[in-house]
């Protein structure tokens, strides 16, 4: 049975990341690379146990994570299908076809333009993915690129994150320290306020409810 560790050790899927990585970089977006994915599986995986999911889905939720953002080098815009379809024909032959099809539906989801939350899988992504903001994700950190990059602004002024998880209360708490002098709180509602939209609905499929605090205010 294929697992997590075969997937991370996998030199198609490494080169399809370190390629990603790269390519971002190149075109002046934040990391997208082995850090970000690595992130992304440990949370969606730690999401997976707190919403009581089996221990496969555990496995298939940190799968998810790993490869979630391996189709951008293919382009920026469809990356979430060229991932999903990349999954596809590197695994169609170790996966079977509804672990197969789970997984390609959440990566495919997690970056889509309605908030469409198919699968607790999905869920456990989109709010692993969208809960990495800090800032070691911005690679340039000229004060001339931070003044006119809001995104790169935002991310470089989030000096602490964490990802609270009370199973008991069913509350996914997404923390945050910002640095006020570097971006205001305002910018990062600008910048954030549909990613925080589409982790409540996903907290929703969980049966959960998803609360962000940034310098100890409860904003949602
Ligand atoms: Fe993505
Ligand atoms: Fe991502």
């Amino acid at each position: 049975m294929l697992t997590f560790e075969d997937v991370t050790n996998n030199p198609q899927i490494r080169e399809y990341i370190r390629r990603t990585e790269q390519y971002m970089k190149s075109i002046g977006y934040t990391d997208h690379g082995f850090t970000h994915v690595e992130i992304a599986a440990r949370r969606a995986q730690e999401l997976a146990v707190m919403a009581g999911m089996s221990k496969r889905e555990q496995e298939l939720a940190a799968m998810t994570g790993y490869c979630h953002d391996m189709g951008n080098f293919l382009g920026r815009t469809q990356h979430h299908y060229w991932a999903a379809l990349l999954f596809s024909q590197v695994f169609q032959e170790q996966l079977p076809p509804i672990e197969l099809a789970a997984a390609m539906q959440a990566i495919a989801a997690h970056d889509k333009e309605d908030v469409d939350v198919p699968s607790k899988l999905t869920a456990c992504l989109v709010i692993a993915d969208k809960s990495d903001v800090r800032s070691s994700r911005v690679f340039d950190k000229s004060s001339a690129n931070l003044l006119l990059d809001i995104h790169d602004r935002v991310n470089n002024a989030v000096i602490e994150n964490k990802l609270q998880l009370d199973a008991k209360k069913k509350i996914i708490t997404l923390k945050l320290k910002i640095n006020t002098s570097q971006a205001p709180v305002m910018e990062y509602f600008e910048i954030f306020s549909e990613r925080m939209t589409y982790c409540r609905h996903s907290a929703k499929t969980l049966g959960c409810k998803f609360e962000l605090v940034i310098n100890d205010f409860r904003l949602l």
